[in-house]
């Protein structure tokens, strides 16, 4: 293998509480790149600030958030790790996209469809351009591999759409191909009371998501109070069409021991929910509470959680600041 490293950049939003769904769709699967490839996470709080966030809560969850990433495994030795809105190269380059992109492409978003709901003109104007932004979050630093969940593939396919367009507008080849790191389908988690919905930090009911700093006992109660249907569990995934509770569970019992759910379903085979329950809530327990554990360890230690988010700032500003420069320079921004 070369000793040059490509490069992945993901995020996440600091806004409500991390749930098992960003835990099994984003952050464990960044875990594992940290050896292969140079790694940068972000806490995009500047996305956050798109719907209102109360400030004090704001600043919460941004460590809230970097604690997660550490106590799941992500290793601050070996990614770096820092929140959007202290490297301004961001905030600058998305500046110049909101210039490459055209209003056509920010309409076809169906995130921003589904946010800002019927009352579109009452969304902030940062809703709309936020694809933007995280065109910006990724090119800033030539990031090529940038895992996310399916829901944001079309953003993805914005962000190949602003570099090209980039580089045929200025006759460059400056900023690359990105490519989706797409993980299967087991790690899109749906809630707990509706399997049809994703499993989000803004429902209503508490008892639709665990958060990652739930404990041993709330995880455990969670899962045992989980929606299900009253037949047995089938022995093949073909069995599940139609039952999208018994999917989810399914899938986070394959995600979550790291096997396959096919192999689940043939274990479970005709036995009942309450068997399959216990199961999936003692391994739940076994791999959330320590993770639960060290976040409440690390939230209670700030100035820690400061100083490894000052100094992901200081690391990424290094690689970002100047690629933002030559993109200044090819767009004709005076560096006097
Ligand atoms: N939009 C992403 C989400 O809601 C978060 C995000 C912001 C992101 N910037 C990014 C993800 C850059 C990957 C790369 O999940």
């Amino acid at each position: 293998m070369s000793a040059f490293k490509q490069r992945v950049f993901s995020g996440v939003q600091p806004s409500g509480n991390l749930t098992l769904g960003n835990y099994l769709g984003a952050i464990k699967n960044w875990v594992g790149l940290q050896d292969s490839y140079e790694t940068i996470f972000c806490v995009v709080d500047l996305h956050a600030i798109t719907t209102w966030q109360e400030p004090e809560v704001l600043r919460n969850a941004t460590r809230e958030v970097a604690a997660g990433m550490i106590a799941s495994g992500v290793d601050p030795k070996k990614s770096i790790i820092f929140n959007q809105s202290q490297v301004s190269a961001h905030a600058e380059l998305a500046w110049i996209f909101n210039c490459v992109a055209r209003m056509g492409w920010l309409n076809r978003m169906t995130q921003f469809k589904e946010k800002a709901g019927k009352h579109k003109e009452r969304a902030s104007v940062g809703l709309y351009v936020y694809p933007d932004l995280m065109a910006a979050d990724i090119l800033t630093y030539l990031a090529t591999h940038v895992p996310v969940g399916a829901d944001q593939k079309q953003h993805l396919e914005l962000t190949r759409d602003i570099a090209q367009k980039f580089n045929n507008d200025y006759g460059v080849n400056f900023f690359p191909e990105v490519e989706p790191l797409i993980f299967g389908a087991a790690t899109r988690v749906m809630s707990l009371r509706d399997g049809t919905a994703k499993m989000s930090k803004s429902d209503p009911s508490e008892n639709s998501r665990i958060n990652l700093t739930d404990d041993r006992d709330s995880i455990a109660k969670k899962i045992r109070k989980a929606r299900t249907d009253s037949e047995p569990l089938p022995g093949t995934l073909e069995g599940l069409e139609g039952r999208a509770e018994a999917m989810n569970l399914i899938n986070i019992f394959a995600a979550l021991s790291e096997r396959e759910a096919k192999d689940i379903c043939q274990e479970y085979e005709g036995k009942g929910f309450a068997e399959f329950k216990n199961d999936l809530a003692d391994l739940s327990v076994s791999v959330l509470g320590p993770i639960s554990e060290e976040m409440s360890r690390l939230m209670g230690d700030k100035s820690y959680l400061d100083s490894i988010l000052r100094e992901g700032a200081r690391n990424a500003d290094e690689i970002a600041t100047p690629i933002l420069k030559q993109a200044q320079d090819i767009v004709g921004l005076l560096r006097p």
